[in-house]
């Protein structure tokens, strides 16, 4: 057994999404979303499943955040539905929706948790993709008032703020491959739609600068660690490429440093261009306090495709969600990415593992590959640290079992178990290890 110590004043904590944890979709003023229409259109959900109660988190919150602290849980990332703070995603405002959160927050404080709060993790309100969503330069504006109106009300009590969960996700996910909400497939769309939530991002930040509140403030970017598929220098150069289209699209121009020419071209030469006004980049490079890494696995490349590169036959066993079992992953882009960008400071916002470990016999819960995956995960992250990586906290995905998007119900991710027939909670042996681990700021392996 071998005892490897995270640095003094590493945190611990778990994260979880609005949408796929709250319920109560037409409680306390709450307008429509994006996910709401989505998941009610016949065929996009496996299983024909939806949020509309989730883990009912909007009202069990008291006793998720009892949950966390039982676990010693030292933060909590969650992320704001924006249309329970603006219905109608600009204008009118519903102070039920913003007292939730304000409850939320307080009973975190109460319990010695520091609270991270996601601006935007995908449910833009449907009156906003009524007018084009991200494709409409319009919703920068919106989500630029709407992160404004979050800092002067929360800003007393939140200290750390992510501005976008995943852009590369609900872009792609999104609007060129059309499985996530709002299910559409037009490049021209996807173009916009980045280049929108790229500036969206920047104006959150600066809006943040100009409002004075005390505290952090960065992205959050959804990330593989990518490896060739063998030594060939075509597979290196087609590596370089799926860095280009998945990662340096959205850290690049976060770091000043644009979005790379090889997919500027790509969308350019398809009539899909990136609609790039005078000063746009200069605000989304507008400086920010750390960058949230999330990461699941690592995608293996070669040469192909329209873009240059394609995914090559996996080779490690596969989890449930179709990706490989890759702990090595973790370390392997934290040293990536901190070399690649100047070693910024670095939040692991979400990791974790999909074990649909159910209960036994006894009514514990086994989820040994979550527990075998998450140590491998943790000794990587120990090793990119030791390297010099500066990274100062990890958020598990997830807190408990919740709606996994277009899979519905269907993987469960939570260290703790969610019954969703009657919502009762019961923590895994995971949750276990886990606080384990936090309360001693070390990993045993
Ligand atoms: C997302 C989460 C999701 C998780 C597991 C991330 O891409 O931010 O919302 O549940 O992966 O698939």
């Amino acid at each position: 057994m071998t005892t490897l110590h995270f640095p003094p004043g590493f945190q611990w904590g778990t994260a979880t999404a609005s949408y796929q944890i709250e319920g109560a979709i037409s409680e306390g003023g709450r307008g429509v979303s994006i996910w709401d229409t989505f998941t009610h259109q016949p065929g996009r959900v496996m299983g024909g499943t939806n949020g509309d109660t989730a883990c009912d988190h909007y009202h069990r919150y008291p006793e998720d955040v009892a949950l966390m602290a039982d676990l010693g849980m030292q933060t909590y990332r969650f992320s704001v539905a924006w249309s329970r703070i603006f219905p109608f995603g600009r204008g009118a405002v519903s102070l039920e929706g913003l007292a939730f959160y304000e409850r939320l927050i307080d009973e975190l404080l109460a319990k010695g948790i520091q609270p991270a709060l996601t601006l935007y993790h995908w449910d833009l309100p449907q009156a906003l993709q009524d007018i084009g969503g991200w494709a409409n330069r319009e919703t920068v504006d919106a989500f630029a008032e709407y992160a404004a109106f979050l800092y002067e009300k929360l800003g007393d009590r939140v200290s750390r703020w992510i501005t976008l969960n995943e852009p590369l996700i609900f872009t792609m996910y999104g609007h060129r491959l059309g499985v996530m909400a709002p299910g559409q497939k037009d490049l021209r769309i996807t173009a916009r739609a980045v280049h929108h939530a790229m500036l969206a991002h920047g104006r959150a930040v600066r809006a943040f600068r100009e409002s004075g509140v005390a505290g952090e403030i960065g992205i959050t970017n959804a990330n593989s660690s990518f490896e060739p598929d063998d030594d060939s220098a075509e597979t290196a150069a087609a590596v370089e490429l799926a860095r280009d289209f998945e990662t340096r699209l959205f850290h690049g121009p976060v770091f000043g440093r644009g979005y790379p020419a090889s997919v500027l071209k790509f969308y350019a030469e398809r009539g899909a261009p990136f609609p790039i006004e005078t000063g746009d980049m200069d605000i989304i490079a507008e400086p920010t306090d750390f960058l949230g890494v999330n990461l699941y696995s690592r995608q293996l490349i070669r040469p192909g495709g329209p873009t240059g590169f394609t995914s090559a036959p996996p080779r490690l066993p596969l989890l449930p969600m179709g990706y490989e079992a890759a702990p090595h992953s973790l370390g392997d882009f934290v040293r990536w990415v901190s070399k690649e960008y100047g070693n910024p400071v670095i939040y692991i916002t979400e990791n974790g593992v999909c074990d649909n470990a159910e209960p036994g016999p006894d009514g514990t819960i086994d989820d040994a590959t979550r527990m075998e995956l998450t140590r491998g995960f943790l000794a990587g992250l120990h090793g990119a640290i030791q390297d010099g990586a500066d990274v100062r906290a990890y958020y598990m995905w997830s807190l408990m079992d919740n709606f996994e998007w277009a899979f519905g119900f269907t993987k469960r991710f939570g260290i703790v178990f969610t019954d969703f027939e009657s919502g009762r909670r019961i923590p895994k042996a995971s949750a276990g290890m886990y606080a384990a681990t936090a309360r001693a700021n070390a990993l045993e392996v």
